[in-house]
């Protein structure tokens, strides 16, 4: 028998039946934290030393603190759980925790909880990329971070348009990058439209300076099968092509593929496919309640990589 005629075969045919796999496995778990209130802590959150682990803070908006909340173009201020989630916090996390990283979201859907939703709102690139720039710089010195993440889930189509997210976004992670106040960014799309239309410009011109795509799985309906889930997989690998692609849950159950429908099942399945770079988690707040068996069982996995 002619052993690598078979071997091309069997290539052959993994590559006709994952056409679109471009990420390999790798140990990556993120988790969101702080944006809900629940006096949750860092040191809360199990950490397996055999994955790389991120937390990301939630959140830093460029609206003002106070009510009425007002846009303020680029110039970005802290909304997460700053009694617990301090810059000493995040110092004694690292230093406990050698594989441990900390990042800052952008944006989110609401201003600080409120009926107020944080809308993408620049008024010109160049300011709002300078505010931006001088505003996050000093947050994430002054917290100790290491990277970004993008999450804005609002935009009004008459206000700012696909090119000028693109052109801010990607500006602030070059600038950043180039500057070494960040090592890292994502960006957090949901499948919507238009939201999916602008992080697809985005994804388009800048995509080489965007490590991570954090795609909430947890957006599509909570009785999601596991079929669907790896479908879902396959159509934003291909929307965001060559990206590095977590998996998600919401740990309250409220949307996507759960646990119980066979999340992890779904992940594994990838993972064998070694297709599974890493899971993420919204949020540390809502897991608090329930002891994070879901942030164990997604490192454990993980760790298997
Ligand atoms: C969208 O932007 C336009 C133009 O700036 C404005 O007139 C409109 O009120 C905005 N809509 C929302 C929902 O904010
Ligand atoms: C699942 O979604 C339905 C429809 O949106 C909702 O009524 C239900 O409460 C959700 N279930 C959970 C566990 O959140």
């Amino acid at each position: 028998m002619d052993f690598s005629k078979l071997f091309s075969y069997y290539f052959l045919l993994l590559a006709l039946l994952f056409p679109m796999a471009t990420a390999e496995n790798s140990n990556l778990f993120r988790e969101y934290i702080g944006a809900q209130d629940k006096g949750v802590k860092f040191t809360d959150v199990p950490i397996n030393s055999d994955v790389q682990f991120h937390f990301i803070l939630a959140f830093a908006i460029d609206y003002t603190t106070t009510t009425p909340y007002t846009p303020t173009n680029g110039q970005f201020n802290v909304f997460w759980d700053t009694v617990n989630l301090t810059p000493s916090a995040v110092a004694s996390i690292k230093q406990s925790h050698s594989n441990v990283k900390v990042a800052l979201s952008l944006a989110g859907y609401s201003v600080a909880g409120s009926t107020t939703n944080a809308y993408f709102l620049p008024t010109s690139i160049d300011s709002w990329v300078n505010n931006a720039v001088s505003s996050l710089t000093s947050i994430i010195e002054q917290y100790h971070l290491d990277g970004i993440d993008v999450d804005y889930e609002n935009f009004n189509t008459s206000a700012a348009d696909e090119d000028t997210f693109a052109e801010c976004i990607g500006r602030l992670i070059t600038t950043l990058k180039n500057n070494g106040v960040i090592q890292f960014a994502s960006i957090a799309p949901f499948e919507d439209q238009p939201l999916q239309s602008y992080y697809e410009a985005l994804w388009a011109k800048y995509s080489n300076v965007i490590d991570y795509v954090n795609f909430q799985f947890y957006g599509y309906s909570n009785s999601t099968t596991v079929s669907q889930f790896l479908g879902y997989y396959d159509t934003q690998s291909s929307n965001y092509e060559g990206g590095n692609i977590l998996t998600s849950l919401i740990s309250d159950d409220s949307g996507g593929l759960t646990p119980a429908n066979g999340f992890f099942n779904a992940c594994k399945t990838l993972q064998d496919e070694g297709r599974l770079f890493g899971i993420f988690i919204w949020s540390a707040d809502s897991s608090k309640a329930n002891g994070f068996p879901y942030e164990t069982e997604a490192q454990d996995l993980l760790a298997n990589a």
